[in-house]
């Protein structure tokens, strides 16, 4: 089994958009500048979204125009639709995402609009993007199912999958929306979609409402893939989809990743403090395991050699 796991992050994002505070963008920066300290080299940011439906990151702009310089670090910000792109190539990241829920209802509840309308768009946007020189991940929300549709029929997320890959998307990242999977359910998901795309193609977007997500990371490690997202702290939720708890905390991810021999580049040390910080600039406790009980063994030589 391949040992190369990459991490995504999404708590600036993902996380601070469903906070009830509204953070102020000088502690979003401390926020971002231990995240890269922390080794991470792939950071979702910000969401271009209107800000009367998500407040929490109405400063996206001049957020992503102040984010800290690094080579190693490739950051992101969502995008709904082309006026969202504006606002992204107004900054210089190299990556956008487009997102689109496999359920009509959750895709209408969170953008307003269907499923094809959202498809429709994403096609000049991405073409954009890319005549931009900006990568294009895609994100399909409630493949494991929906809070207002339940059980999502896997041809459904299939079909969207396979639209956003035909338009450009370098990779798509399933989405637990509401934290519902179990470990058999992944497996044979995962079975179809691999039938199909490349591991390579697919990430895991884990919200951990039912305390499964790390067991379904870990299905789909033996299934081969090896994209992974995850919000430091355990922060998260999607606003529009009731009931919805964090992601998979990043240091708990790391956990178990280095733990399986499997290096991430994420200094153990730096990510505990980065939740340290995330729970600061929240002013809240955060869900996340390991930064509640610590490294296992205590941080050693040999353990940072791992990141
Ligand atoms: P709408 O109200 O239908 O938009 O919202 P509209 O096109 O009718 O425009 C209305 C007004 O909004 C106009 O302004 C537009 O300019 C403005 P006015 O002319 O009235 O002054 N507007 C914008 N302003 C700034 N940036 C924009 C933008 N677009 C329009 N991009 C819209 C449609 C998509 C904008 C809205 O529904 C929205 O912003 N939704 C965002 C919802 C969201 O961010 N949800 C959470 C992220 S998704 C998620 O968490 C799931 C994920 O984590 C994966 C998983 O867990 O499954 C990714
Ligand atoms: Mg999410």
């Amino acid at each position: 089994m391949s040992t190369d796991v990459s991490v995504y992050e999404v708590g600036l994002r993902d996380g601070l958009q469903n906070e009830q505070a509204i953070v102020p963008l000088v502690d979003k920066l401390r926020l971002a500048q231990a995240l890269v300290a922390s080794g991470l080299r792939r950071i979702e940011a910000a969401s271009f979204v209107s800000p009367t439906w998500i407040p929490q990151l109405a400063d996206a702009d001049e957020f992503c125009r102040s984010l800290p310089k690094s080579e190693n670090v490739t950051f992101s910000a969502l995008c709904p639709n082309l006026r969202g792109l504006e606002r992204a190539l107004a900054t210089d990241l190299p990556e956008i995402a487009v997102f689109v829920s496999s359920s009509e209802t959750h895709n209408k509840k969170n953008v307003n609009r269907s499923i094809r309308q959202s498809l429709d768009e994403f096609k000049p946007l991405i073409e954009v993007a890319r005549k931009a020189n900006r990568r294009v991940r895609g994100y399909v929300s409630t493949v494991w199912g929906c809070a207002y549709e339940g059980f999502v029929p896997t041809e459904q997320s299939l079909a969207v999958t396979r639209e956003l890959l035909a338009l450009g998307c370098y990779q798509v990242s399933l989405g637990d929306t509401i934290g519902a999977g179990t470990p058999r359910q992944t497996r044979t998901l995962l079975a179809t979609y691999l039938a199909e795309f490349l591991p390579s193609q697919l990430a895991m977007h884990m919200h951990d409402t039912r305390g499964t997500a790390l067991a379904n990371v870990l299905v789909g490690l033996e299934c081969g893939i090896r994209d992974f997202d995850s919000s430091v702290g355990g922060m998260g939720g999607c606003p529009y989809a009731p009931g919805a708890a964090g992601n998979v905390a990043t240091e708990d991810l790391v956990y178990m990743l280095h733990g399986m021999g499997m290096p991430t580049g994420v200094d153990p040390e730096a990510i505990l403090e980065a939740a340290r910080v995330a729970e600061a600039v929240v002013g809240r406790g955060l869900p996340g395991k390991v930064h509640q009980a610590g490294w296992f063994p205590k941080l050693s030589p040999e353990l940072s050699r791992l990141k």
